[in-house]
């Protein structure tokens, strides 16, 4: 079903990302990390929702698996001859590093390189993408054009139209000729016709601008819209990247090779020569179509809006092409999961080296429903002036338009990615009235509309430990760890240890405390007693600290 890994194209190699989508595939599959499904499955009703209870059915993140679908039919029960993908390229944060050729904790580090480093891409004539090429009259016959494609609708019951979703939309600012490629959601509207949405809020899509200089000179926009291929080259889309760089180029640096392009066949751009589908066109540079209702990844339906319209000029695909969808909607989500493993290291960087902030260690964002961009988590080493802190949560507020709604500073002891324990620094490390900052004029980024345009605002919280506190009550780790060796030993039931699950010091303590708690737990306790005895006192009333009482 799968093409051969092809040496020409740089696939079938070992070592590196994969520089081809069904290469990919391939890795995923020796990895254990890909299910197929033979069984038909129904594209409109089936698809999405059976890959959707791998988010809410309560699997761990490492448990999800891409799937691929072999025999896939539509409502009116017919079949393609196109398998789809799903899930394929982050379903988890292993599965992208699978594309990406690397470890997780090295995906970070290979984005900054890449984006330090980028590489141009290399112009071919034989193109694997287009070894058939769709145009004319066949984009226009009754089952023809994007009919052919096994589009599958990803909210089912509220969703308009089947979407594409694994896009990666490329268009060339008119001016300067700068390339950008964005994942943008795609409404099946016709044949030969699709429905785009390219976001116009601040800090919103790329190819809008580009469409912006098209509608002043009143010229249609070129577009083609790749979907599937190198997993690298597909990373981009999502990316938060500066405008005006070439995302070809970071890809190519991701790669640690120029990534293969060709002259698409009926627009003036470059395509990814190995991508499974392209589908080209051009976009009305005046006229805007109803586009939606589609399941957003704000958690909300997102409703009909004024969107552009693409009219198709031709498909060019592999002769065994994989069609590839993203799972979006309610976060988690394969797409938040794309963004999360991107977004946090780009904004760690930010922090730590282009504002050389100290102390900053982590930069965690929430996903759960929120999808990333509203709240966000920051955290420091102990000691880490004040000052530092509230440069970081500006900082972090303001780098992109739409992210940082909510930013709260964490020490070190703190796991983000708890939700339990950042409520717990709010509980006891910060003071409303001098920790918390809030600041107007934010755009109200990515949200359900249904209120009208509104302006949102920021809020700041630093709940980092700002003076000694007593330490954790749960017994030294020492203790806990002898216990745990008991617990398997007995057989008990598997156990996920959550942090924090031993007592450790906060600064707040005495050494006279330590030979009590020795003395303790050697059955000793009689012999501190004796010498507490000796240290009563009279005139003060219950709970006065002790050391608040100069002792003689
Ligand atoms: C599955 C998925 C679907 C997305 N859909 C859209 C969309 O329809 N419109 C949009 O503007 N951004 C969408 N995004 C977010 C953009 O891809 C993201 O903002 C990216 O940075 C845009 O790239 P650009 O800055 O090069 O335009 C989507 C992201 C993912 C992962």
């Amino acid at each position: 079903m799968l093409d051969q890994p092809d040496k020409e194209r740089g696939s079938g190699q070992k070592a590196g990302p994969p520089l081809d989508f069904q290469e990919h595939l391939h890795r995923l599959e020796a990895e254990g990390l890909l299910t197929r499904v033979e069984r038909p499955i129904n594209k409109e009703t089936e698809l999405h929702p059976l890959v959707r209870w791998q988010f809410q059915g309560g699997l761990a993140e490492d448990e999800r698996r891409a799937f691929l679908f072999t025999n896939v039919v539509d409502a009116a029960g017919r079949r393609y001859d196109i398998p789809v993908a799903i899930g394929a390229l982050a379903a988890s944060a292993r599965i992208y590093a699978v594309g990406m050729g690397r470890p997780v904790d090295e995906i970070g580090d290979a984005w900054m390189h890449a984006i330090a480093n980028p590489i141009p891409p290399v112009e071919v004539t034989a193109a694997p993408c287009q070894q058939v090429v769709i145009t004319g009259e066949a984009l226009r016959a009754r089952n023809g054009g994007l009919k052919t494609l096994p589009v599958p609708i990803s909210t089912p019951g509220y969703d308009a139209a089947p979407y594409l979703t694994a896009t990666l939309c490329i268009t060339e600012d008119p001016e300067t000729g700068i390339r950008n490629m964005g994942t943008y959601r795609a409404a099946l509207k016709a044949t030969d016709r699709l429905g785009v949405r390219m976001s116009a809020r601040p800090g919103g899509a790329g190819g809008y601008l580009h469409w912006q200089k098209y509608r002043k000179s009143k010229k249609p926009m070129p577009a083609a819209i790749v979907i599937g291929c190198a997993p690298v080259v597909m990373f981009t889309g999502p990316q938060k990247l500066p405008i005006d760089c070439d995302e070809m180029a970071v890809a190519g640096g991701l790669a640690g090779a120029p990534i293969r392009v060709a002259k698409a066949a009926t627009v003036n751009l470059h395509v990814p020569a190995d991508a499974e589908i392209v589908v080209e066109g051009v976009i009305d540079p005046e006229l805007l179509e109803p586009e939606g209702p589609f399941g957003e990844s704000h958690g909300h339906v997102a409703l009909e809006g004024f969107n552009m319209s693409m009219q198709v000029t031709a498909i060019t695909r592999k002769r065994s092409p994989v069609w590839v969808s993203i799972l979006s909607e309610v976060t988690p989500s394969e797409s938040s999961v794309m963004k999360r493993v991107a977004y946090e290291p780009r904004y760690l960087a930010y922090l730590r080296d282009s504002l050389s902030i100290k102390g900053v260690r982590r930069v965690v964002m929430h996903e759960a429903l929120t999808n990333l961009r509203k709240v966000m988590f920051v955290q420091f080493a102990a000691g880490t002036p004040r000052t530092e802190i509230w440069r970081a949560l500006h900082g972090a507020s303001s780098l992109q338009a739409d992210i940082g709604k909510y930013v709260i500073a964490v020490s070190e002891d703190i796991n983000p990615e708890n939700p339990d324990a950042v409520f717990w620094s709010l509980a006891y490390r910060a003071n409303p009235i001098e920790d918390v900052h809030i600041s107007p004029y934010r755009s109200e980024g990515h949200g359900p509309k249904s209120g009208g345009p509104h302006e949102d605002s920021t809020m700041l919280i630093d709940a980092t430990q700002k003076e000694p506190d007593p330490p954790i009550s749960l017994p030294k780790r020492e203790f806990m760890e002898r216990a745990r060796a008991i617990w398997d030993e007995l057989g008990l039931p598997k156990l996920t240890p959550r942090e924090p699950w031993h007592g450790y010091s906060l600064g707040d303590w005495d050494s006279v405390w330590d030979t009590y708690a020795e003395r303790a737990v050697r059955g000793q306790w009689e012999e501190s007693g004796k010498e507490t005895f000796a240290r009563r006192r009279g005139g003060l009333i219950p709970e006065t600290p002790v050391k608040s009482v100069k002792e003689e």
